[in-house]
């Protein structure tokens, strides 16, 4: 049985084929190419399989979001397979999972290449998501270092002061900072290599989605989870089909205007600690 005779599909490349990445491709890819990258082959298996069984094309491959080849011989593999019309980087390793030094390498350098790389192969009218987090609202960051982050090319990110003199001091910082950093990659690509190519790319700030990401957090520090929840408008955690609700129209054509911005899908989170309802760390 042949399911799909058309051979000139747009692709879509996901770095990081975990939960949330799996429910954000399989809101937008019928009819299209999935090319799905991570390092576990596990997990490449199952999602490859799931969205296989459920009708949708898929290649897999293993890539190392921590290399910057890795990442690099992706891109070029997502453009063999035709227009590489969208890009989806949700690789990523959370604050109990990993200490500073893998953390600032994974959810920031690797990013930081990852929006390189794909800024060389994206099609004209195409559009790219980094999942970044709530976390990225929670350690303000001072205008001046913003711009010195800005300025700096992925190779010396983790040269800036900022790096070296805070976020190596936590876990829980390396991730505030790292996922602060993605809001501003995605603003600088959207304003040079991604604006060339005419295409756009944009973050997304989850606050806490029910994945086995999530499962690691709370088994580590369930408590002070619990609170931020409880204290937050929704009063509960979200789900990754909601996330990949908000993905389809960011990656869609009626988000045209949308670029180098972020879109933070808390349940309200920071808006309880802004008001003051909730302090970090109670
Ligand atoms: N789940 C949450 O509550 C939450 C909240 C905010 C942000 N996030 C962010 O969302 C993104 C997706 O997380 P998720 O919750 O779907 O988790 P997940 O664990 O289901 O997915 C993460 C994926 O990244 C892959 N990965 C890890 N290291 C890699 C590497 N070196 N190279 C390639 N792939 C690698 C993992 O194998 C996994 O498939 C992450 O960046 C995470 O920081 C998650």
């Amino acid at each position: 049985m042949i399911f799909d005779r058309n051979e000139k599909k747009e692709v879509i490349a996901l770095l990081g084929a975990g939960s949330m990445g799996a429910a954000i491709v399989r809101r937008i890819a019928a009819g299209k190419k999935i090319l799905l990258g991570d390092i576990s082959e596990k997990n490449l298996e199952k999602v490859s399989h799931d969205l296989q069984y459920c009708g949708y094309d898929v290649e897999t491959m293993i890539v190392n979001a921590l290399e910057k080849d890795s990442i690099e011989t992706f891109a070029q593999k997502a453009a063999s397979l035709g227009e590489v019309k969208y890009f989806i980087d949700t690789a990523g390793a959370s604050p109990n999972q990993a200490k500073p030094e893998h953390i600032l390498a994974l959810d920031m350098v690797g990013t930081g290449y990852a929006v390189d790389a794909f800024g060389k192969v994206m099609a004209k009218g195409g559009a790219g998501l980094i999942i970044s987090s709530q976390t990225g609202y929670m350690y303000p960051i001072p205008n001046e270092t913003e711009l010195e982050i800005l300025a700096a090319p992925t190779e010396k990110l983790m040269e800036l002061p900022i790096i070296k003199e805070t976020a190596m001091q936590s876990s829980g910082l390396a991730y505030m900072i790292a996922k602060r950093v993605n809001h501003l990659q995605a603003q600088k690509a959207a304003a040079s290599s991604w604006k060339e190519r005419r295409a756009r790319i944009n973050t997304i700030s989850p606050g806490i989605i029910v994945t086995p990401l999530a499962y690691d957090e709370f088994a580590a520090a369930g408590e002070g989870y619990q609170k931020m929840v409880d204290a937050s408008a929704a009063e509960r955690c979200g789900t990754s089909d909601e996330i990949a609700e908000a993905a389809a129209f960011l990656l869609g054509e009626h988000a045209g205007f949308i670029t180098g911005t972020d879109l933070l899908i808390d349940g309200g989170v920071i808006a309880s600690i802004r008001t003051g309802n909730y302090r970090l760390g109670e």
